[in-house]
């Protein structure tokens, strides 16, 4: 089989992104335009400025994806890009221009999932490394700013299926990091600097208590055997629980002061994030963290255990976070696990795992139409 180069396309949320990937296993290319500078001043993803940023991004990042890797419009064996799950206007983009490009250089074009994107970011590092092998049930966990959701994923020849057996049932990870650095202060997106700031905290500080889940699709006596059962995940507790710390401790006027500090610095640095809090802000930083990653490392361990995994996937924006990948390590290692994540620049959104992703379709002949769309719920299955 002949190599083939794959011209992936990611615009679901905040960044412009275009890859070039060759058979699923080597970035030759690999594009990722931040929007974070425009969103910065509203504390979140403005979705009618990320439509709007991708639209002025599009153009050059694929010309400098296709440029860094040596390749053009006309010498790559097809396209791939993001169909959902995002947001609409932001899909609609990258979608619109990889369906003209594809029309206009007779290319076949591959729609993708991205929490497909983000699985198969795992094994995109994984081949680079050499790494060929992998014993299934592979169970992934996908963390990011959207999504806390358990698959487990089975090959079948080329072609992949996933089971969802867990999900977030308020708040995503990412987003309960992004809601406590801004309640706090600390500007956007908060899982970095919130990942910076908890190496100079005590985690043992304050105590937060586990989250409370009440489980009506969990497997009960009676239900067909069919029904699974779910390891589901729930972060709003805890964003409350931070906000009456807040309130309790009177910790507002120290707040609204580092808010202050922070906006006259262009690119604040790890030093002037520590500089501007008191030793209680990082304690309760690094104790939120902790309690973050003990939830997310407890519950996927308890799924490998009941559905018997034989690789564990970590991945999605989350996953670039230091304490998660150590923890996890360890705590895998102890129940005799592998467990595999992306490199930090792959973990989070990037155009490569969509180009990795579409290769099995792209082998299997599995095209979109060009009347396809954006799915802004799109679920993985
Ligand atoms: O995968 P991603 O780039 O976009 C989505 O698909 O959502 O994930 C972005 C999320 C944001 O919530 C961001 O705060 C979080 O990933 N994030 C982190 C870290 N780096 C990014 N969370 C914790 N620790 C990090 N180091
Ligand atoms: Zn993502």
């Amino acid at each position: 089989m002949p190599d083939a180069y794959i011209l992936g396309i990611e615009s679901s949320c905040d960044e412009t992104a275009a890859a070039v990937v060759r058979s699923g296993e080597k970035v030759v290319s690999n594009v990722v335009f931040s929007q974070i500078a425009t969103h910065q001043p509203y504390g979140g993803v403005v979705p009618e400025l990320a439509s709007r940023e991708h639209l002025r991004a599009i153009v050059p990042v694929v010309r400098k994806a296709l440029a860094d890797a040596g390749q053009s419009y006309q010498s790559v064996d097809a396209l791939a890009v993001t169909q959902g799950p995002g947001l609409a206007g932001a899909l609609l983009v990258g979608i619109s221009y990889a369906k003209a490009l594809a029309f206009a250089r007779d290319k076949p074009l591959v729609a993708v999932n991205h929490l497909e994107g983000h699985i198969h970011a795992v094994l995109l590092e994984e081949r680079q490394k050499g790494n060929h092998e992998l014993n299934f049930p592979v169970l992934a966990l996908v963390v990011s700013g959207g999504h806390t959701h358990l698959y487990l994923a089975e090959r079948r020849q080329a072609s992949w299926s996933y089971r969802n057996i867990g999900h977030t049932r308020d708040d995503a990870a990412g987003e309960a990091f992004d809601k406590v650095a801004k309640l706090l202060g600390l500007g956007y997106p908060g899982g970095p600097v919130i990942d910076k700031l908890s190496s100079h905290g005590n985690a043992k500080a304050v105590v937060f208590p586990p989250s409370q889940i009440k489980h009506p699709d969990r497997k009960e006596k009676n239900q067909p055997a069919d029904s699974i059962t779910r390891f589901d995940f729930s972060y709003s507790g805890i964003k409350t629980a931070v906000l009456r710390y807040v309130e309790t401790h009177n910790l507002q006027n120290a707040i609204e002061t580092r808010r202050r500090n922070l906006c006259t610095i262009q690119r604040p640095k790890p030093e002037d994030y520590v500089g501007n809090c008191d030793q209680q802000t990082l304690d309760l930083v690094a104790s939120f963290q902790r309690a973050m990653v003990d939830d997310l490392i407890g519950k996927t361990l308890a799924a490998a255990r009941f559905y018997d995994a034989a690789t564990i996937f970590v991945t999605g924006g989350v996953a670039a976070n230091n304490e998660l990948r150590q923890r996890f390590e360890r705590d895998a290692a102890m129940e005799g696990i592998p467990v595999y994540f992306p490199s930090r620049p792959l973990s989070t959104d990037n155009a490569a795992m969509i180009a990795a992703a579409a290769y099995p379709k792209f082998l299997a002949g599995d095209f979109a139409p060009l009347e396809f769309s954006a799915e802004a719920g799109m679920a993985l299955k």
